[in-house]
């Protein structure tokens, strides 16, 4: 899977952070939703959630396209789309303290032991979220791989910067329950999914 940084490295341009302000024609708190396939959960909470600028980062261009589209078509003006690898490109995509809320919906499972280090969510990813949120901002994922979420929380557990928050109320308070494309199929089927939720820990959003 090829980077914005290897793209840019390879063809001899230095990259610089997007205006995002600029680019939405706004400022509003940014929220980014990782690998976010079809854009279902990403439409679904611009559309819901006009306060916020939501951005949406998956690494197949045919589901960036398609959700493009899709705002241009409906006027969705607060939902930006964009291909990238986001194990590598979120420090050229965005500021220090500059993200609210990152979403991670079933990110993909690797099943097998030897493909494990291909799994999405690994410590420095989790690192850069630390240095990407704003104080009181929140990580919230949902998986349905057994496994996972142990893995997750152990990861999230091993870095200072990050406590773990009440999942329940991030999903209902934050994010209004909506579902992406992935939970609805698991809901359907009748296949449980774990949620995780965590926040930067200098405070606990809607702690009491
Ligand atoms: C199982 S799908 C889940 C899609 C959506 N979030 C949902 O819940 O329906 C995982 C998505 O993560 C994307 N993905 C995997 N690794 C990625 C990476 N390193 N950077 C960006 N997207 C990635 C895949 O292209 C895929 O669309």
């Amino acid at each position: 899977m090829k980077s914005l940084l290897r793209i840019a490295a390879a063809q001899g341009i230095t990259l610089s952070q997007p205006d995002w302000e600029n680019l939405f024609g706004r400022r509003a708190p940014l929220e980014v939703d990782l690998g976010c396939g079809r854009g279902y959960f990403a439409k679904l909470r611009a559309v819901e959630f006009p306060e916020i600028n939501q951005i949406a980062l998956d690494a197949r261009i045919k589901w960036i396209e398609l959700l493009q589209t899709r705002c241009l078509a409906e006027k969705i003006t607060n939902l930006q789309a964009l291909r990238c690898d986001v194990t590598q490109d979120l420090p050229v995509l965005f500021a220090k303290g500059s993200i609210a809320g990152f979403t991670i919906h079933h990110p993909d499972p690797w099943w097998k032991k030897r493909h494990r280090k291909r799994r999405l969510i690994q410590p420095a990813l989790v690192g850069q979220f630390a240095s990407l949120l704003v104080p009181r901002g929140w990580v919230f994922i949902q998986t349905d791989v057994p496994d996972l979420a142990a893995e997750i929380r152990q990861i999230f557990e091993s870095n200072p910067g990050f406590v773990e928050a009440d999942v329940d109320r991030i999903r209902s308070e934050k994010l209004g329950g909506l579902s992406s494309h992935r939970e609805k199929k698991c809901l359907q089927l009748g296949i449980p999914v774990s949620r995780l939720a965590f926040c930067r820990s200098d405070q606990k959003p809607g702690g009491s």
